[in-house]
């Protein structure tokens, strides 16, 4: 039977590889719950196709492909900041949230979580006061992180500093990534900055 097990402990050995505290805590808290936490069957993701389609990839990580294994127990949903963000921007992501003060697995101070984002799509730029890390398991995306706009392949890990503006257009395949946020988690400071790139302006 799949667990989430194999995926969690690939996805704290590639977290902390990053240095700082967060990114420790947040490798121990995935590697307990790996020996540890149950989780449920989980619906599969309106995206699940193109999900799949990029773990595929011949350039993915290992965890890309741990991703694909365990799709039936991840719970793939809206963005917890959907709300916060333009409609219609909702149906080109998807979210796991994997660690949070809400679960399911429980950190007070800690987010952290898988994301994808569709073939082609545009994120326009946004900020927050949480610290972000992602880091790409599979496809590619020109990232916008501040003044430095780069393409990014898997491996690939970009560092949010609290407030920076931020924006990710995917590439051919899309991409799938980790996430995590530090410091301040509330989703109150999420917002959406102007941006000359927004298809929806
Ligand atoms: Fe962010």
């Amino acid at each position: 039977m799949a667990t989430l097990t194999p995926l969690l402990n690939a996805l704290a050995d590639l977290t902390e590889t990053e240095p700082g505290t967060e990114a420790f805590v947040t490798a121990n808290i995935l590697r307990s719950a790996a020996s540890t936490k149950k989780f449920r069957l989980e619906p599969p993701s309106i995206l699940d196709a193109e999900i799949r389609a990029a773990a595929q990839s011949p350039d993915a990580l290992p965890a890309a492909r741990l991703v694909a294994a365990a799709q039936s127990f991840l719970l793939w949903q809206a963005s917890p900041a959907a709300a916060l963000q333009p409609s219609g921007l909702a149906a080109t992501k998807a979210v796991v949230t994997l660690v949070s003060p809400e679960g399911p697995i429980h950190a007070s101070d800690i987010r952290c979580g898988l994301y994808f984002q569709a073939p082609g799509t545009y994120y326009p730029l946004h900020a927050h006061n949480a610290a972000e890390t992602y880091t790409i398991l599979a496809g590619t995306a020109l990232w916008q992180a501040g003044n430095d706009r780069s393409p990014r392949d898997p491996g690939a890990a970009i560092h949010h500093p609290p407030r920076m503006p931020h924006a990710m257009r995917a590439g051919p395949n899309g991409f799938l990534a980790i996430w995590r946020w530090s410091g301040d988690i509330a989703f109150e400071s999420y917002h959406m900055i102007p941006d000359p790139e927004d298809p929806a302006r």
